[in-house]
């Protein structure tokens, strides 16, 4: 989109729309909507339930721990994990490390989702004061620079840093070479750094997305549901002519019907509303005295 939207201009009027795959991604395209550069209609795939309800948690929690398991082979089991963003794929790595007996601590900077990772029994406190504590630091914001100098100082010999959120600017790379004296490759994905005041930090997967680098990202049962979003949403853009060149949120029908062929190849089978129970749940006169 970026290639097409500079370089490449004049091949713009011939493209008729497009599809987002990541929360990223989405954020973007919305910033060019809104500053009207964008020039073709764009579907958020990963805005569908059945896309960030599964891909982004069961997906991104599950293939994260597989990434910071085989480049380390740690025990999770006691460690102070600390997830750094609840959102979608936060949530996810934050339960799936609790499963495995990590206690877990959260970082956040929106109130709702502090409050919800405090509910849902995480510790929550700023990345100051969890930098002294952590065993194992992972970020999954899409923001930058989430782990800086003045926590790298203060953390504990032998903390692991791990992305699964955007490019390598999570962890900011710059200042830990900074106040390092030495590094050096371990294993594959596992650098070490001697920070200047003699404690080793091991940075993950040179700080891109370990469950990519590590392992081998999300499985095809979580993906099927994603692709399914793009396939069914790119012949939703060619079936109709009159988008504008905004971001569009997928079809409820098409999320709805991907989540009932995901059931069906599950074969999981649910209720359906009786005659009663469909006129009890649209009427105002039922239900209110
Ligand atoms: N590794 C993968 O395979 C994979 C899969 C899906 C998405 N992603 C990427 O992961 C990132 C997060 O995706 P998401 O769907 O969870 O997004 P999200 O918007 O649901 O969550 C991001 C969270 O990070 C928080 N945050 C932002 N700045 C912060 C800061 N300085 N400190 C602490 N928290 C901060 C936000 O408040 C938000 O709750 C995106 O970059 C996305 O593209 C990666």
């Amino acid at each position: 989109v970026g290639t097409l939207h500079s370089k490449r201009r004049q091949l713009l009027p011939k493209v008729k729309g497009g599809t987002e795959e990541t929360t990223t991604g989405v954020l973007r395209l919305r910033a060019m909507e809104k500053d009207r550069a964008l020039k073709y209609p764009i579907i958020a795939v990963n805005d569908a339930y059945t896309k960030y309800l599964f891909d982004n948690r069961y997906g991104t929690g599950q293939s994260t721990l597989d990434g910071i398991l085989r480049a380390t082979n740690i025990l999770l089991a006691g460690k102070n994990f600390v997830v750094c963003g609840y959102g979608w794929c936060g949530k996810g790595i934050a339960m799936r490390a609790q499963g495995m007996g990590a206690s877990v601590i959260v970082t956040e900077v929106n109130p709702l989702r502090a409050l919800e990772a405090t509910m849902n029994g995480f510790r929550v406190m700023p990345i100051a004061e969890a930098a002294t504590i952590g065993d194992i630091f992972v970020t999954a914001t899409g923001d930058t620079s989430i782990i800086r100098k003045e926590h790298m100082q203060r953390m504990k010999d032998g903390a692991i840093l791990a992305n699964s959120g955007h490019f390598n600017v999570e962890v900011n790379q710059k200042d830990l070479a900074e106040i390092s004296s030495r590094k050096r490759n371990v294993r594959p994905n596992l650098d070490e750094y001697t920070i200047k005041n003699g404690r080793a930090l091991y940075l993950l997967a040179e700080g891109r997305l370990v469950n990519l680098a590590a392992a081998e990202g999300h499985p095809s049962e979580v993906m099927d549901m994603s692709f399914a979003n793009q396939a069914l949403c790119v012949e939703y853009i060619a079936r109709n002519d009159r988008m504008e060149p905004k971001v569009y949120e997928v079809p409820k029908e098409i999320d709805e019907n991907i989540a009932k062929l995901k059931l069906g190849s599950m074969h999981i089978k649910i209720d359906k509303l009786t005659k009663e129970q469909k006129k009890y749940l649209s009427t105002w006169e039922l239900g209110t005295t």
